[in-house]
């Protein structure tokens, strides 16, 4: 085993964006023409891992809670769910241009004595006023010119309110009753005035939203206990715990909807920032459905003389989009080998948990030659049912880990002359670069006690 020595673990977003583009985890979108901004494109590497994130939420929030359901929404909604939500009249950031450099900034990121006094930051011309700018995107459904006011549509701008207007719906068709959840993944656009920081905020991205439907009076009870569990969702994950902190939103913070928010932030390279919000949203946004929709959207708690109430809700929002470039930035790290022996004398490692990562186990042949590239495809074939596998057989064997250590594969397999004598093959760890020897056989069932049993060192 080698001693390794850390001499770097921060990752930089130069770094993270670099490694994110050569390894096909996020490509620009359209960049042969210049780029889109605001939107990115997931390659290989970067879908296995998005998809793999929103698995692992997926099977927290429905496999593991009985009284959590999912659902799958259309993006295109009846455009009076969005006057109903309040989104058509509060969702805006105020904006302000510069008539001389023609700069466009949102007012509440520019020091207030520059909008006090209408200077632009930049370059000191005058400021316009502060307009409201709303973040939806607006476009017209049916055959009809672009100026046509009748038929809009907007894309949606959370998934949250799919799920209220299904409320109803899953109650009956699943018996559901107090507490209860529904859990959806899917994406979510915003027309984002400043699309900074790679995929951090951006105008399409996905969101993982669950809304916990709660008897009134159980909301705050229920508020501080979804807290809890997702601070402990991240701790599972393996996720840098001293990178995580609760940010509760001030009263000038409070989304229309809100009776209280707290924000989980993670320490990216450039600050802490938002990762995901835990809501109350009271009766807020069922009230207003009812209002709008003339639908009665009552609760009738057959538990309590069939009362009928507007049930609370407590949401819990997280990116997708936004925590895959949080596990990036969480797993990058460089180390230095000490014994620079067989292998190079620096590496990038992605740390990924094993239930994340976008490759769980690649097979390498030593070498081509001598049947043990058939040996090593046929040892990949009996594990790729249950794993996700890459297999390499081109260049020094050194070279090929260090490959899958900044995919972030934590386990490879090597196929050597002992394996055609004995069956055996070597296992290999990702972090601690630690070689075990173990029969082929063994392998798989060894496999899912690692992934079981992974805790985080490093
Ligand atoms: N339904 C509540 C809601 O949408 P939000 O705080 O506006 O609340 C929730 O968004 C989460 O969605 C954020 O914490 C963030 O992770 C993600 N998110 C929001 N806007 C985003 C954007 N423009 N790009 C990427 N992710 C975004």
């Amino acid at each position: 085993m080698s001693e390794l020595q850390t001499y770097q673990g921060a990752a930089t977003m130069e770094k993270i964006t670099s490694l994110a583009k050569r390894r096909g985890f996020v490509f620009q979108s359209s960049e042969i023409y210049g780029g889109q901004n605001g939107a990115w494109d997931y390659g290989p590497l970067g879908v296995e891992l998005k998809n793999r994130i929103a698995q692992n939420w997926w099977k927290e929030m429905t496999q593991l809670h009985d009284e959590i359901v999912g659902l799958d929404a259309a993006i295109l909604m009846h455009p009076r769910t969005w006057e109903a939500s309040g989104h058509v009249e509060n969702f805006t950031d105020p904006l302000v241009d510069c008539k001389k450099c023609k700069a466009r900034f949102r007012a509440d990121q520019i020091p207030p004595e520059c909008v006090s006094a209408k200077k632009c930051p930049e370059c000191g011309g005058d400021l316009t006023d502060v307009r409201k700018f709303n973040l939806m995107f607006k476009t017209h459904i049916g055959p009809v010119e672009s100026n046509d006011d009748d038929n809009v549509i907007y894309l949606r701008p959370e998934t949250a309110q799919g799920i209220y207007v299904n409320y109803k719906n899953i109650i009956q068709s699943n018996r559901m009753k107090l507490p209860f959840g529904i859990a959806q993944i899917g994406k979510a656009f915003r027309n984002e005035i400043v699309t900074k920081n790679f995929i951090f905020r951006t105008c399409e991205f996905e969101q993982m939203e669950m809304q916990y439907f709660v008897k009134p009076g159980t909301d705050v009870e229920w508020f501080n206990e979804w807290k809890k569990r997702r601070w402990a969702y991240y701790e599972k994950l393996g996720v840098k715990m001293d990178h995580l902190r609760w940010h509760q939103h001030g009263a000038d913070e409070l989304a229309h909807y809100a009776k209280d928010a707290y924000d989980i932030e993670y320490l990216f390279p450039m600050g802490w920032k938002e990762l995901e919000g835990v809501h109350n949203r009271s009766q807020y946004d069922l009230t207003r459905h009812t209002d709008y929709s003339g639908k009665d959207l009552r609760y009738i708690d057959q538990d309590d003389g069939n009362k009928k109430y507007i049930p609370f809700i407590i949401e819990t929002s997280a990116g997708l989009t936004r925590t895959l470039l949080m596990t990036l930035c969480d797993a990058y790290d460089e180390e230095k080998i000490a014994d620079k022996g067989a292998e190079d004398d620096c590496r990038a490692v992605l740390r990924f948990h094993p239930t994340i990562a976008p490759i769980t186990v690649a097979v390498l042949p030593l070498q081509k030659k001598d049947g043990l590239a058939d040996l090593a495809q046929d040892i990949r074939a009996e594990l790729r049912e249950d794993f996700a596998t890459d297999y390499d057989q081109g260049g020094a064997i050194g070279r090929r880990y260090r490959r899958q250590d900044e995919a972030g594969t934590p386990f490879c397999v090597t196929i050597d002359y002992e394996t055609k004598e004995n069956g055996s093959v070597t296992l290999r760890f990702r972090d601690s670069m630690e070689q075990i020897r173990l029969p082929r056989g063994e392998l798989a069932s060894r496999l899912f006690q690692e992934i079981k049993a992974y805790k985080r060192t490093k």
